[in-house]
């Protein structure tokens, strides 16, 4: 990347190409901030505030990369000179928590005029979002959304030249920039987006309307970015995409998901795999028969359920029925009998009855999920489901939810029991939060293990004795 960097002459015309042009716009940056450093005394500082899924964790590290190149220095606190929300649309506790904490920004602000405030991610392609910022945010120097990260240094260039609102969203794109820095998390595990976008509609949800249409990389850049990671030391990849079941399916030479895992699987050096997520309509045979027989895939599926009745599901455009599910699930932990199976529910979609959320239940005793997320329904702007006259009082829909949330977590901690005494490999991933003396390790099928341990072990794949069951996860010994 410095090579990169060095090659490029500010003085010149802006490249055309779009890679040479944000390494363009990264250099001139960085004349930028030498410039804010000797007005503000200090290095510049920059913190950025991640919301919502594993897509945006993804995105907050290539904006930490650019941040990085440019010469911020990188912090957790919020009073750094300029504070980024990678925000989440995906339900209405996500914005609101984004409007509390942007009153609290504004306070700051009035005390350090230079601090600069800027807003990106999944909330920021709702065109509502943006008129209520204008109005009632308009201390926000830059908004920009989901399609244009890439262009990050760029957009802080215009922002640090402008004393106005800088706004730059796209409604939809079909492009991907490829190999822009980016600055891992963990040294030892990273996500790889192997897709971008949906296609699915699924009538409550507001992703396809803020993430665009769906895309896949070319797997020869999906490789090669793994290889690479594998050189600077990672051990675990995570491919990300909100239905990897149907990557590669726009590609000029289309190609299966279970193919892109077997061409993962052949990298030297990378020991485990997992994805994120997997919709049920497209799992196919193939893939099982791939999980099966791979010795790096992880024994973990998340398969969204979302609800048990085949009603409900058709109302919510998931395009199976609750046999369906039923079958696969049933197939699944045929094939590969050691898997652990997680899954996400929403309770309280419109028209949903007492019966539909008792059918839901009975489906989350009949799989036995080792997981699952439950989310009371939100109604979302724009999607189908918002419009649909039968919505649920909220005292019904809170009865519901409990009652399907005891019988998630009394089924979670009975399969998670399971492996009492067993001695199983684990992914050391840092030091205990409360006990300086332990270490936290993540089994292939995703329980949480905690064992004796120091920090030389942090990244390290080592067997556990599982010797304690705590409901959800395990305390151990390193054998
Ligand atoms: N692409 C993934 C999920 C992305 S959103 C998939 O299809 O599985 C993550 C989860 O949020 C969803 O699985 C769903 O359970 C939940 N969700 C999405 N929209 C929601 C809404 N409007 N209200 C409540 N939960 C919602
Ligand atoms: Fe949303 Fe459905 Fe797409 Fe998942 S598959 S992101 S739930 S529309
Ligand atoms: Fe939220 Fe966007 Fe992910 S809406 S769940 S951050 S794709």
């Amino acid at each position: 990347m410095k090579a990169i960097l060095a090659e490029i002459d500010v003085n010149a015309p802006i490249p055309t190409d779009e890679h040479n042009k944000q390494y363009y716009y990264i250099k001139k940056m960085q004349t930028v901030l030498r410039e804010e450093e000797l007005k503000l005394g200090h290095k510049v500082t920059a913190c950025i505030n991640t919301f919502g899924c594993q897509m945006n964790a993804r995105d907050s590290e290539k904006l930490i990369g650019i941040l990085e190149h440019i010469g911020y220095e990188v912090t957790e606190d919020e009073t750094a000179d300029l504070v980024i929300y990678n925000t989440c649309t995906v339900r209405d506790n996500a914005n609101q928590r984004v409007y509390g904490r942007l009153g609290f920004l504004h306070s700051m602000k009035k005390k350090n005029p230079e601090k600069k405030i800027a807003l990106c991610g999944c909330m920021m392609q709702e065109p509502s979002v943006i008129e209520k910022i204008q109005k009632s945010y308009s201390f926000v120097n830059l908004i920009f959304g989901t399609h244009n990260i890439f262009k990050f240094a760029e957009l802080l260039y215009t922002m640090y030249s402008s004393d106005r609102m800088v706004i730059d969203i796209w409604e939809d794109t079909d492009k991907i920039v490829e190999d822009l820095p980016v600055e891992r998390k963990y040294p030892f595990k990273s996500g790889i987006n192997i897709m971008f976008g949906c296609n699915n509609f699924c009538s409550y949800c507001i992703v396809p309307y803020v993430r665009g249409r769906e895309r896949s990389r070319n797997p020869k850049d999906i490789i090669r970015e793994i290889e690479q990671l594998v050189a600077e030391g990672v051990v675990e990849v995570m491919l990300l995409g909100q239905n990897v079941n149907s990557y590669g399916k726009n590609l000029e030479e289309p190609m299966t998901f279970a193919q892109l895992l077997q061409e993962v699987e052949k990298i030297e050096g990378l020991e485990r795999i997992r994805f994120m997520t997997s919709h049920p309509k497209d799992l196919s045979d193939e893939l099982i028969e791939v999980m099966k027989n791979s010795k790096k895939i992880c024994k973990h599926l998340h398969l969204p359920l979302q609800s048990g009745s085949t009603r409900i599901l058709k109302e919510m455009n998931r395009r199976y029925t609750k046999e369906q599910y039923l079958a696969l699930a049933k197939k699944i932990r045929e094939e590969i009998p050691d898997i652990s199976l997680t899954t996400d529910i929403i309770v309280g979609f419109p028209g949903e009855t007492s019966e539909d959320v008792e059918e839901t239940i009975s489906v989350v005793k009949e799989v036995q999920y080792d997981n699952a997320f439950t989310f009371i329904y939100s109604k979302r702007t724009g999607t189908p489901a918002a419009a649909m006259e039968n919505q649920v009082p909220e005292d019904v829909v809170k009865e519901g939810f409990d009652k399907l949330l005891k019988v998630v977590q009394e089924t979670a901690r009975s399969r998670v029991g399971r492996m009492q005494g067993q001695i199983q490999a684990a992914l050391v991933e840092e030091m205990n939060e409360h006990d300086t003396s332990l270490v936290t390790g993540r089994l292939s099928n995703n329980t949480i293990v905690h064992f004796p341990g120091d920090e030389s072990l942090i990244g390290k794949i080592v067997d556990v004795k599982l010797t304690e069951c705590h409901g959800f996860y395990y305390t151990g010994e390193m054998i």
